[in-house]
């Protein structure tokens, strides 16, 4: 059966840069794929091309963006408005600024409903209330009236996910949807989300700098790396056989694993450096950075290869390193 969502090479243009670069990735139905990456490597501008929602400046500048058979990039305005909400929604990191502050949360999920579902006024203000229901707010009668100011950081999430939700998408992307709410919440959020998944036959793109939620909730991780996929493999193989030297590092480096792991080649306990422009220059992107780097990678940037099945890496000198997983903390 052909994915749901199929990005094919994509690439994203700015007049002096190109934050992402040949990027290919599927998701299925009901799929949650994980994007991971430190800041700056490309993830939401990767989710707003998905959206068709990126800045003025930006521009597609190569690719294929198919979503259930559509090919995203060749609809018209009109016909992407009426599939963004109502087919393909997404979650912000910060609600609040995505929040009417002026507007009661009932009143601005019953509008969603009212454009892409043509409810009447009753019947979304009804249904607003199921939703709240649905993302386990509690007394959602009241909290309908409510403005979002009266709710707190870890309600008003949920309020969002009811708005992206209550169209039944199929393809939800939630960009650090968890990353401003304590970590007490962030684990209920995410559960939800997972929870909704499962009932509502969503596939998720999940973006997170946080790899304890990805072995978590992920089918598959996407990794990034300066605007390219470097890694990608099932959660399981990604944390107990990290082969691309920049995903050792952020394995080493994420706090929540990195006492689950016992590396025996000593990774780094942090990255060196930071991620620069690869704007213009050859080579692969991480060789600044990589402790293993050799001069031949600054000839040419490294190639997607297949090291075994459901598996991509992008570095020609990887070599399969033992790591110990604490099972229990991965519940694999
Ligand atoms: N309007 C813009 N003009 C030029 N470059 C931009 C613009 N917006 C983003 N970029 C660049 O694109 C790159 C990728 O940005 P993006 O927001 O996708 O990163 P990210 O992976 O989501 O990071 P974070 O984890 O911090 O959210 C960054 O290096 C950023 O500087
Ligand atoms: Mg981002």
């Amino acid at each position: 059966m052909a994915p749901l969502l199929q990005v094919d090479n994509l690439t994203i243009r700015f007049p002096r840069a190109e934050p992402v670069r040949d990027l290919s990735f599927d998701i299925g139905q009901g799929e949650t794929l994980a994007i991971v990456g430190e800041s700056g490597s490309g993830k939401s501008l990767t989710a707003l091309a998905l959206m068709q929602l990126l800045p003025r400046a930006a521009k597609v500048a190569s690719g294929r963006i198919a979503f259930g058979g559509r090919d995203l990039l060749k609809l018209d305005a009109r016909e992407m408005r009426h599939l963004r909400g109502r087919d393909i929604a997404m979650i912000f990191q910060e609600p609040m600024t995505s929040l009417n502050p002026v507007m009661t949360i009932g009143r601005q999920i019953a509008e969603v409903l009212k454009v892409h579902e043509r409810l009447s006024g009753r019947a979304a203000s009804e249904r607003a209330v199921e939703l709240l229901k649905l993302v386990r707010i509690p007394a959602p009668e009241k909290r309908v009236d409510d403005y979002p100011h009266q709710l707190s950081g870890g309600m008003r999430q949920r309020v969002m996910i009811a708005i992206a939700v209550a169209c039944k998408p199929k393809l939800l992307i939630a960009d650090e949807p968890t990353t401003a709410l304590d970590v007490t919440i962030q684990a209920q959020v995410l559960d939800l989300l997972d929870t909704l998944r499962r009932e509502l036959q969503m596939a998720v793109v999940l973006i997170t700098h946080d790899l304890g939620v990805v072995a978590q909730w992920a089918d598959k991780v996407v990794v990034m790396y300066a605007g390219r996929k470097v890694e990608q493999a099932l959660p399981g193989d990604l944390f107990n056989n990290p082969l691309h030297p920049y995903t050792r590092g952020l394995l080493a480096a994420s706090p929540r694993l990195k006492n689950d792991f016992h590396y025996r080649d000593g990774a780094l306990s942090e990255i060196p450096g930071s991620i620069v422009s690869a704007a213009g220059e050859a080579g692969c992107p991480f060789r600044p950075r990589c402790a293993q780097a050799r001069a031949s990678c600054g000839h040419h940037v490294p190639q997607l290869t297949v090291p075994a099945p459901d598996r991509l890496v992008a570095c020609p000198f990887t070599s399969p390193i033992k790591a110990v997983p604490h099972a229990a903390a991965l519940s694999l």
